[in-house]
């Protein structure tokens, strides 16, 4: 009997802890006697039928790099018409027994599509930095992300201080502030601005006053790329738009300290993380959760449990339905930030 052939992609923005997946659904599929191709850049490789072999020699080593061997891309087979089309008869000709699809909301609502309107047999991986999927506690990525950012704000606390300075930190999260709100709680700023709470700047400028006035001449102010301006709706992204229709985001942090100088008077400077969040290599957590993940990927494809997505629910990896998965973004609990507020 031929052996199963399954293959695995990596879609949307990169992040850290791709590769431990990549190397875990391998050496899995090694051992359950499957035979394992990569598919390169996202939906992309499916469409274009670019595909490179997954063996022990391909993914030795990879575990702490950053990226992912197979590349990645924001395609949507659904924005081009004939895609979807190119996708199914690509499945038949490379022989796909199954898929294992790895992304955020827009890779794994491609691959909840597929497999209920085409019936593929797919099983998705969550990932994103911004940790905004729903069904699972955590997404890697998220782990490394607040880690740098973290250390990011340290470095920016002395500058901050030693300058009485007040120092805006822009970091990722287009619509969820898990970032800000981890990164802020752990890096200790003084006030953390999220998607979910548009911006009262009177609000800010109040709260920075009343630092100043009882001797803290410095502030760290954390805001998400995604938070808006209450008062201010304008635009402030360039209007370019990925396959999905996002546009790309950032310019909130450089609005927001021009206001709070306006207003204050104080010295204010701004400090915009962007992709120093995703790269580098993968924390242990990160390692950790992806290695386990890609194992039960594997597990679930040996099971024919195809539609579901793996996810981490308090210490355990569990099951759960592609389509439950996309079907809302996870925003930040409000009783975290409840907590980083006691210290705003
Ligand atoms: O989805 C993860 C993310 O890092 C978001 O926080 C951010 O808005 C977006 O990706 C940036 O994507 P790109 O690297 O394609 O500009």
């Amino acid at each position: 009997m031929a052996k199963k052939r399954i293959a695995i992609l990596t879609g949307g923005g990169d992040c850290a802890g791709l590769n431990p997946v990549i190397r875990a659904v391998t050496r899995k599929g090694l051992e359950l006697d499957f035979e394992i191709i990569g598919l390169l850049n996202g939906w992309k490789g499916l469409i274009n039928k670019e595909t490179m072999p997954l063996d022990l020699k391909s993914v030795s080593g990879i575990l702490p790099k950053g990226g992912t061997i197979l590349g990645t891309s924001r395609t949507n087979p659904y924005k081009q018409e004939g895609d979807v089309g190119k996708i199914k008869t690509n499945f038949k000709d490379l022989a796909l027994d199954a898929l294992i699809a790895i992304g955020g909301e827009d890779t794994l609502g491609v691959a909840n599509k597929l497999y209920t309107q085409e019936k593929l047999p797919i099983v998705g991986v969550p990932k994103t930095i911004d940790n905004d999927l729903s069904c699972t506690d955590y997404t890697f990525g998220f782990d490394t992300a607040i880690n740098i950012a973290t250390e990011c704000i340290d470095r920016l606390h002395t500058t901050a201080e030693s300058h009485h300075r007040i120092i805006v930190v822009e970091v990722m999260g287009r619509h969820a502030g898990w970032i800000a709100t981890y990164a802020g709680i752990a890096g200790g700023a003084d006030i953390i601005l999220i998607p979910e709470i548009p911006i009262d700047t009177d609000e800010v400028c109040n709260l920075l006053k009343k630092r100043h006035e009882r001797g803290k001449k410095f502030s760290i102010v954390v805001v998400a790329e995604g938070a808006k301006l209450k008062k201010d709706t304008e635009v402030l992204q360039e209007e370019k738009k990925d396959a999905f229709g996002h546009v790309r985001l950032g310019g909130i942090g450089e609005k927001l300290g021009k206001l709070i100088e306006e207003k204050t008077g104080y010295e204010t400077r701004i400090s915009v993380l962007g992709h120093i969040q995703r790269g580098g290599s993968p924390t242990a957590f990160d390692r950790i959760l992806g290695t386990r993940f890609g194992i039960k990927a594997v597990e679930l494809i040996k099971d024919k449990q195809f539609g579901k997505m793996v996810a981490l629910s308090g210490n355990k990896i569990v099951t759960v339905s592609l389509k439950d998965a996309v079907k809302e973004l996870k925003t930040v609990d409000m009783e975290l930030y409840s907590i980083a507020k006691i210290f705003f």
